[in-house]
């Protein structure tokens, strides 16, 4: 009895987990356990053993199965620690992590202007950067010996030699969209095509990469007095001022005909630029008439349609609105000018609610 005893009590204290210590009770006090065996053995006992014995076994089963309750209690302790102690949280920690980033004001300023010229139902094309030289130049009027060609201050791709492709450029304006769209869709038809172009030019108002914005509006009878009112009306809203007065002077663009460059009525008072008053002009945008030459190459008769063409800077006009004043750190990634010129990321602009609010 002893011998079951210290035999069966060493086995609980010694069980490292619960798993183990069922074991060790299906041995002791299972149905083929070494103690309910010796029960049995009871049976064929005469009687006064029997009497001895029984009350002996029962105190052992009853030491046994306390022992296997502490035990199995302790473990249970023992593994809900190491519970605790694994998924430990810190409640205290803030929820969540405040906002780090900011709208980019040239993504700011081509959401307002997408959002002005959807109002005034135009749609948004696209085209590529990389351009064949024939949509870049060629398709809007611009021959090869063209002076326009220099003056873009054109990147060209690189060519291995031999290679006899369609030379390929970065586009330097948008106005290639104009015939992709036309090839796309046909007349009439009236887009808009924000996007990023190139040319070698860097400066205080000029960087290698910038973005411009491309309008068409081709239809049986749009004229100049339609491009006058659909810019009126898009710097009234985009700038947020009722007076603004537009000057439109005569210009020449290769795929105009006429051409106007536009400027926009301003004045400079203490290094800060004011939009509709004063006696100062800012050009803002380069249009015109679409030349049938364009129409034709794109696939447009243009005995039967005519149409505007306008082009403008978006990072000009986001430097106008929110006065910035240099147009290189729109590029530099600076943290800090993000921060203070950035916008908030839930503000969308929207026409009825006032696009810089
Ligand atoms: N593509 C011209 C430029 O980049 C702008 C323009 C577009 C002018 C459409 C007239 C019509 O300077």
């Amino acid at each position: 009895m002893d011998d079951l005893r210290q035999k069966y009590l060493a086995l609980v204290s010694g069980a490292g987990d619960e798993a183990t210590l069922e074991d060790v009770r299906l041995a002791a006090l299972g149905k083929k356990g070494e103690i309910s065996l010796k029960m049995r053995e009871l049976g064929r006992m005469d009687p006064e053993m029997r009497q001895a014995t029984g009350a002996a076994l029962n105190r052992l089963k009853d030491e046994i199965d306390l022992a296997l309750r502490a035990k199995k209690a302790a473990l249970g302790d023992a593994a809900l620690d190491a519970r605790l102690k694994d998924e430990w949280l810190d409640v205290t920690l803030p929820g969540r992590p405040r906002a780090q980033g900011t709208i980019h004001p040239v993504s700011q300023v081509g959401e307002e202007v997408t959002a002005i010229f959807a109002d005034m139902g135009f749609a948004v094309a696209e085209g590529p950067q990389i351009e064949s030289d024939w949509y870049n130049f060629d398709a809007l009027n611009i021959a090869p010996e063209h002076p326009a060609r220099q003056e873009h201050d054109t990147f060209f791709m690189a060519r291995e030699a031999g290679d006899d492709r369609p030379p390929h450029v970065l586009r330097t304006h948008t106005s290639p969209v104009q015939i992709r769209a036309m090839q796309a869709q046909g007349a009439p038809i009236r887009v808009i095509a924000p996007g990023r172009v190139y040319r070698m030019d860097m400066d205080q108002t000029h960087a290698p990469m910038f973005h411009q914005l491309e309008g068409l509006a081709i239809d049986r009878d749009i004229s100049m007095a339609n491009l006058k009112w659909v810019l009126e009306e898009f710097c009234r809203a985009f700038f947020e001022v009722e007076g603004v007065e537009l000057r439109f002077r005569a210009s020449h663009f290769p795929f105009t005909e006429p051409s106007a460059e536009v400027d926009i009525r301003c004045s400079w008072d203490k290094g800060q630029l004011k939009i509709g008053e004063g006696d100062g002009w800012m050009e803002i945008l380069g249009s015109g008439m679409v030349h049938p030459k364009v129409l034709e190459a794109a696939g447009v008769d243009p005995d039967a349609w005519q149409g505007f063409a306008f082009g403008m800077g978006i990072d000009r006009l986001a430097m106008l609105k929110y006065g910035i004043p240099d147009l290189r750190a729109f590029f530099d990634s600076d943290l800090r000018w993000l921060r203070h010129y950035g916008f908030a990321a839930l503000d969308m602009p929207t026409v009825s609610g006032g696009l810089s609010r």
